[in-house]
């Protein structure tokens, strides 16, 4: 199964992606994870991710499709997989399904997961992510057993660098632009199905678990 996370920042992409991946057993592939990752162990690509990161833009397509593509090869990959913050712009998207078709293969959904910006400001704030397992969590809705610890791994949650309110808006403003019309190229490759993401974490998951089955 290949299926696609498509929504605002902070829609609940990764939240959603991480209960995909555990239900199905298909490996949750986050470019933003990925380029964290490379932040953090201080590489080539990390350094050059970080300057656009921090300004709440876009990392340049071609940066992004050399990992993704490398990502592919991984034997994990085999029985499909789901991308969480890829694609993010047309030209990504493009380059995906031509991927895709050369293998004679297709993704099967692209999920939108639905959420107003007015609700996205207060999530991003209270958001606390974990470096080093990637999980998530949020002060109010998801918290932790102990405050400011990774229920997962124990080491320590941060506030994300880009999501400070002034960054949290521009990339609002960048996914309107850039990654939005995401949602009418897939719905012309008849892929495209919606989630209304405002409802709680589960009841969210479960509207997902309808769509592509037990
Ligand atoms: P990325 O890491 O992908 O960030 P994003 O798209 O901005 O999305 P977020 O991770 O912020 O939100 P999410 O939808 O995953 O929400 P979450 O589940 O955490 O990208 C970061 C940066 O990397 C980009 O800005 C860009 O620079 C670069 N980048 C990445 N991919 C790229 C690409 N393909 N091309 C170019 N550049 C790229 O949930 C948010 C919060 O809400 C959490 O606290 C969560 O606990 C809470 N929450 C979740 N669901 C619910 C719910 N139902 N009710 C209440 N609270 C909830
Ligand atoms: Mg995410
Ligand atoms: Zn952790």
């Amino acid at each position: 199964m290949k299926i696609i996370m498509l929504g605002a920042p902070g829609a609940g992409k990764g939240t959603q992606a991480k209960k995909i991946a555990d239900k199905y057993q298909i490996p949750h592939i986050s470019t933003g994870d990925i380029f964290r990752a490379n932040i953090k162990e201080g590489t080539e690509l990390g350094k050059k991710a970080k300057e656009y990161m921090d300004q709440g833009l876009l990392v340049p397509d071609s940066l992004t499709l050399d990992m993704v593509m490398d990502r592919f090869q991984n034997p994990d990959c085999a029985r499909g997989y789901v991308l969480d913050g890829f694609p993010r712009t047309i030209p990504q998207a493009e380059a995906l399904t031509k991927a895709l078709k050369e293998k004679g293969e297709s993704i099967d959904f692209a999920i939108n997961v639905e959420v107003p910006d007015e609700n996205i400001v207060s999530r991003m704030s209270g958001r606390r992510a974990c470096l080093s397992c990637g999980a998530t969590y949020h002060i109010v809705h998801i918290p932790t057993k102990k405050e400011g610890i990774c229920d997962r791994c124990g080491n320590d949650l941060v506030l994300r660098d880009d999501d400070k309110a002034e960054t949290v808006q521009k990339r609002l403003n960048v996914y309107h632009e850039q990654t939005q019309p995401l949602i009418q190229y897939y719905s012309d490759e008849k892929k495209l199905v919606e989630v209304d993401g405002t409802r709680e974490m589960e009841a969210v998951f479960q509207d997902i678990v309808k769509i592509l089955g037990a």
